[in-house]
């Protein structure tokens, strides 16, 4: 048996998958990757699986989200990377989580639509979830050794994107170039459009809930411009631990392949000394509402919360695409979230709403 963990890796062409195919190049003796799917990327997909000797490579264009999923449940591989963008990386998340894979999982989508579903099975098939995202992944370190009920609260950082301190009336005429022009992280363009509009945040407040056992009472975002301190955890004796570093997405990563370890990365660690400056600010919630919809649509509950993801889906995709203004994808968001009618979370559901969500966009920008 090989004392290597082996990986299969959802979304290898973009911004995260990359990265992790980075953190396995560099610790070869530890890592073995096994499997690589993307969506339409053929030529990196193939170039990627030359350099790693994989066999098993699945190109949704091709086969279909069911070649994804079966990659997802791959009998050879211990752990699999969700990375892909959105929630259509669901329906291969459950089918590594019932296969008994460990999940390191990127696609806050996911937990967003159906972190109600996926709580119960993550128990049931004692599934180690290790989470990507930064915050997540500061939060996950900052609690290792506590039992839930020592934590008061968490918050997560937020950078605050590259509209920081702008007015409504300033973001009125942004353009994409702009929104993609992110301060310190360089990632996707759906999260960049996300953490533009504080979106993100919205969805990580979710995900945290879900993750870590949390009420929503006990989740709230600071803006921390420097993207150095990447999340907290507050107990409730008062004290509070935070976990830093640069922003460098290949941290978290490593982390949550190797957890519990820590192994050199050969990343440059932070120096406090050079980053004196550390601020915090609350959001500001009237100019940034994708944070406050966010919000409702889990105190909602239900399939709202896959409502809002899908809607905010379809609006990035459209703003994107230049079909709609950057203060549009809210009011999108908002339409959607008022229009539905929750229902009991089941897949069939979260995939009805789902495709009910982008299809009300779609209506509303007049594409069909
Ligand atoms: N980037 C970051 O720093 C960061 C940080 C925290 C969390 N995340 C989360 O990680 C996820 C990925 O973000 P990203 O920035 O890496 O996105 P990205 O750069 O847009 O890459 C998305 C990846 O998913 C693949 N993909 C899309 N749909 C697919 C499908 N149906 N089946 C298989 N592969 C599919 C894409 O393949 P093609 O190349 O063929 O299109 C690409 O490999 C998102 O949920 C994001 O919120 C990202």
């Amino acid at each position: 048996m090989s004392s290597r963990k082996r990986i299969v890796v959802l979304g290898s062409t973009g911004s995260i998958g990359r990265q992790t195919l980075d953190v396995c190049r560099r610790l070869p003796d530890r890592l073995e990757v096994v499997g690589l799917a993307a969506r339409t990327s053929d030529e990196l997909l193939q170039a990627q699986a030359d350099e790693f000797g994989v066999k098993n490579v699945a190109l949704m264009q091709v086969g279909g989200l069911q070649a994804v999923t079966d990659l997802a449940t791959l009998p050879e591989a211990d752990l699999v990377v969700v990375a892909v963008a959105g929630v259509i990386g669901l329906r291969p998340t459950l089918a590594a989580v019932e296969a008994g894979k460990q999940v390191a999982l990127a696609s806050k989508e996911v937990l967003v639509a159906a972190g109600e579903l996926f709580a119960p099975l993550l128990k049931k098939h004692k599934t180690l979830l290790t989470p990507i995202d930064s915050e997540h992944s500061a939060v996950f370190q900052c609690l290792q050794g506590y039992t839930p009920d020592q934590v008061q609260k968490v918050v997560l950082t937020a950078s605050g994107g590259p509209f920081r301190g702008k007015s409504r009336a300033e973001l009125a005429g942004v353009t994409v170039k702009q929104t993609l022009a992110h301060p310190t992280w360089n990632m996707g363009g759906k999260i960049t459009v996300d953490s533009a509009t504080l979106m993100n945040k919205g969805l990580e407040v979710i995900e945290a809930k879900w993750l870590f056992d949390l009420s929503l009472d006990q989740v709230e975002v600071v803006v921390h411009p420097q993207s150095i301190v990447h999340s907290f955890a507050f107990f409730k004796d008062g004290s509070s631990l935070a976990q830093m570093g640069w922003p460098d997405m290949r941290l978290p990563i490593q982390y949550a392949l190797l957890y519990p370890e820590r192994v050199e990365s050969g990343l440059k660690p932070w120096d406090p000394a050079s980053t004196p400056t550390l601020t915090f600010e609350k959001p500001v919630l009237d100019t940034f509402r994708c944070l406050a919809l966010a919000r409702l649509s889990a105190e909602t509950g239900g399939t709202a919360p896959s409502a809002m993801n899908a809607a905010n889906e379809a609006a990035v995709a459209a703003f994107l695409d230049g079909k709609c203004g950057f203060l549009e994808i809210a009011d999108l968001v908002e339409h959607a979230l008022s229009s539905h009618e929750p229902q009991e979370v089941t897949l069939d559901n979260i995939e009805a709403v789902d495709g009910w969500a982008r299809a009300t966009v779609r209506r509303q920008l007049g594409l069909g």
